[in-house]
């Protein structure tokens, strides 16, 4: 059923094809009262400050995204403190069959909703360019800056894996809108997801009803994981196979770099566990053995499958975009009950779908994630920190439309930093290391 697995370096790859969407004259930027506006020659497509969808019907060229490669890991512990260790990480285990996942509900320590800050991120970047350094004592010829200066020049974007994930699937989106908050500083994108205040109290304000199904994922998780490889937990007063009780403030992170179209990306997200390979000991994995936890309805008929079939699209990406190869997918009752579970290949998801009425194609994701970060490249002028640039721009996405662009007042911003210590939505202990990190040096 399943095809044969692709090579693991680069998926389609083709010439890197600049967007066809932006003909010279969409790129050329005017600047107006302090705005910039673009102009087009295809009204269509490209608007000021507006980027359209590309039609779906119509074959585009591939564009090339690079395999993942993990730079490292961290983990966050039960009162949300970073550590990098991977005392957070778990292995995967079979769960029971017919696991109640309504299961210690009550005692689900919950994170509260939270801004989408990339701190952690920025953190971890910060520590893989320091180990950089430090691993390349005084050998590495330094007369181009320091080693990590050298790599971060490359680097065009950093987010969550969350924010990369709705971005490239947005062309399929038809319900659930999102806004980002863009920086663009020594040429390089900062993107975190914009929650106003209101919209995290929406958030927080489940129904009784969409809580407890939010909890089944979690509750699958800890049926599908252990601290010890291929040993289910058994812990006193729990049913075979309870890992502990669910805290989702408690996290395993991969930080990893990929490269889309052009445009090399640093990009972190949490990995729910591994498998340790037979013969190996407890501490021998790699991003081979990353698994991603789901839970499903259980199929029941046709309806049910063309469901499971669009979720896969996020699944799809959600999992490629840190190098995940496995998804193993715990189908349940209505009440909750696991009643099967499946291992999906996710290199191999995009096939099962390939033709179908309500199939989708990655390869137009592609193309629109590339377009999307050319047109974020190309609108956001990039600042210096040194010119105390620190402008911060809002990209909405409109499901059924495209994506719309503004630089953010005074006002907005305020509403950005939360009275925080930031600039823009930048950690100051970050803004101060900005030009350290990131400077482009003389032109
Ligand atoms: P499922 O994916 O099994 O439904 P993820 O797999 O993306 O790491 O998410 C883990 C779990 O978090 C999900 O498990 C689900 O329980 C919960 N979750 C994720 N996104 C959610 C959302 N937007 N609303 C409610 N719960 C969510
Ligand atoms: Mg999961």
């Amino acid at each position: 059923m399943f095809p044969s697995k692709r090579p693991s370096s680069e998926v389609e790859v083709d010439d890197h094809e600049k967007d066809a969407l932006f003909t010279r004259d969409a790129k050329r930027r005017i600047k107006e009262h302090g705005k910039t506006v673009a102009t087009s020659t295809d009204e269509s497509t490209v608007a000021s400050q507006s980027l359209s969808y590309p039609p779906k019907n119509r074959p585009v060229k591939p564009v090339a995204i690079q395999y993942p490669t993990r730079l490292l890991t961290f983990s966050y512990d039960a009162d949300r403190t970073l550590h990098f260790d991977d005392s957070a990480m778990k292995y995967f285990v079979n769960p029971p069959m017919n696991a109640d996942l309504k299961y210690g509900y009550t005692r689900w320590i919950k994170r509260p909703e939270e801004k989408g800050r990339i701190d952690g991120l920025l953190k971890a970047m910060v520590k893989y360019c320091q180990d950089l350094d430090s691993s390349s004592g005084t050998l590495q010829d330094q007369s181009d800056g320091k080693p990590s200066s050298q790599w971060l020049r490359q680097m065009r974007c950093v987010s969550w894996r969350g924010v990369m994930t709705k971005t490239l699937t947005a062309l399929y989106e038809e319900r659930d809108g999102w806004e980002l908050n863009v920086m663009h500083i020594n040429n390089l994108l900062y993107l975190e997801e914009h929650l106003s205040d209101k919209r995290l109290a929406e958030k927080e304000d489940m129904t009784p009803y969409h809580r407890q199904l939010s909890y089944y994922g979690y509750s699958f998780e800890s049926f599908s994981t252990s601290s010890q490889p291929y040993q289910p937990e058994r812990l006193p007063g729990h049913p075979p196979g309870w890992s502990g009780d669910v805290n989702t403030n408690v996290q395993w992170c991969s930080v990893v770099k990929t490269k889309l179209g052009s445009h090399r990306l640093l990009i972190g997200g949490e990995v729910d566990c591994v498998t340790a390979k037979q013969g190996h000991g407890s501490a021998e994995y790699t991003p081979d053995n990353y698994v991603e936890l789901k839970t499903s309805m259980a199929i029941r008929g046709a309806n049910d499958e063309v469901k499971f079939e669009r979720k896969l699209l996020k699944f799809y990406f959600q999992s490629f975009l840190l190098g995940v190869p496995e998804i193993v997918v715990g189908f349940r009752t209505p009440q909750g009950r696991v009643v099967s579970t499946q291992t999906f290949k996710t290199m191999e998801l995009p096939r099962l779908v390939r033709g179908k009425p309500h199939g989708w194609d990655p390869h137009l994701c592609m193309h629109w994630g590339d377009i999307f970060l050319n047109f974020l490249l190309q609108q956001i002028p990039s600042g210096k920190k040194a010119d105390k640039t620190h402008e911060v721009w809002r990209a909405k996405f409109i499901p059924g439309t495209g994506v719309t662009m503004k630089l953010l007042d005074e006002a907005e911003v305020q509403e950005v930093r939360a009275g925080e210590d930031r600039v823009g939505f930048l950690p100051r202990w970050y803004f101060h290391t900005i030009d350290d990190l990131t400077d482009p040096g003389p032109p």
